[in-house]
């Protein structure tokens, strides 16, 4: 096939050269600097041509920029979550959205419990007792063991299994709170289900593994805040945008809580005079739960083969709306 009769795709997501290589094979790629709209970006004749989109969570594919790409049949988001991406609009125009699930449980679970044990540890205060020379003038203060202690996970997904599992082997008690309940992981014995309201009230650490939706946006504010233990951690690595931020400041500022462990933040990236960032009680990362070498290529790797894959005509193997690729084939 000749350059130009090879599908068309933008590429807005960083890519390996040899996963470069690989899409530059079967498709002809246009790159479009991450963040960047698509639609606005390509000229009429590109836009026109344009059959896929690989692009990470900065890349706003809404209904307005669907309408302006005839042709698309897929957006394969770097991420597993998906709410840069108006996915019902997508369903509608027949485009195919694909994530990343699986290959970042492992390292969001790892940050997940790194925060708190950073929290129950007071590990930022240690560091800055040591530089400071405080510590010469006497011993750090004690801080709290996590054995014993009880971790609610708000979503019981693959993520918050795998942060079950951890939290398990540390000897923590670990309650959940789902849509469903996850009958494999009671019988198993990783976590016991309680209603939302009691999840709140009971744990020493409550964890968020839930992803962003309309439905779920600013879902956990000053009442969840209220019901929590004046002793007790939040620690969010999933979407800022699930929380009521400047309810949850006021929780941390007046001592409703005892502090939080956030990855995420309803502006990312996060400006420096942020009110979060004066606060001592939380320990603030960013954005960083899937950021380690080894999971970010396997999250590119899955990204490209998904897009190739559809492109292509072949099942790609994570899909967010799987009807769009079921009513293709049921009309081939
Ligand atoms: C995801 O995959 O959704 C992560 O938040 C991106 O790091």
């Amino acid at each position: 096939m000749s350059a130009s009769s090879l599908p068309t795709v933008v590429v807005s997501a960083p890519l390996p050269a040899d996963l470069r290589e690989r899409l530059a094979a079967r498709c002809s790629i246009i790159d479009v600097p991450a963040g960047q709209s698509p639609a606005q970006t390509l000229d009429a004749a590109q836009r026109e041509a344009l059959v896929g989109i690989l692009c990470t969570m900065k890349t706003r594919i809404q209904r307005d920029e669907l309408a302006a790409l005839p042709k698309l049949k897929v957006v394969s988001n770097f991420a597993v979550g998906f709410d840069n991406i108006d996915v019902p609009a997508a369903t509608e125009a027949n485009v195919l959205v694909c994530n990343t699930p699986g290959v970042l449980d492992k390292a969001v679970a790892d940050l997940t419990l790194g925060l708190l044990i950073c929290l129950a540890r007071n590990m930022v205060g240690g560091d800055a007792f040591v530089r400071s020379g405080q510590w010469a003038r006497g011993a750090a203060p004690l801080t709290s063991d996590i054995r014993g202690k009880t971790l609610g996970l708000l979503g019981m997904g693959r993520i918050g299994r795998e942060v079950a599992r951890m939290a398990c082997a540390l000897g923590m008690e670990v309650i959940y709170h789902n849509r469903s309940h996850d009958e494999a992981a009671e019988r198993e014995g990783l976590a016991q289900y309680r209603e939302r309201d009691a999840l709140f009230a009971e744990s020493d650490f409550l964890s968020v593994h839930i992803p962003l939706s309309p439905s779920t946006r600013h879902g956990i504010g000053k009442r969840e805040f209220s019901l929590m233990k004046p002793s007790a951690y939040f620690i969010n690595t999933a979407r800022g945008g699930v929380v009521n931020e400047a309810e949850m400041i006021e929780a941390l500022k007046t001592g409703v809580i005892a502090g939080a462990g956030l990855d995420v933040m309803e502006t990312e990236p996060l400006p420096g005079d942020h009110p979060l960032c004066s606060l001592s009680n939380v320990v603030l990362q960013a954005h960083v739960g899937s950021a380690t070498v080894e999971t970010r290529r396997a999250m590119i790797d899955l990204a490209a083969q998904n897009l190739l894959d559809a492109v292509g005509g072949t099942k790609p193997a994570a899909m967010v709306n799987p009807a769009v690729w079921e009513a293709g084939a049921a009309k081939a």
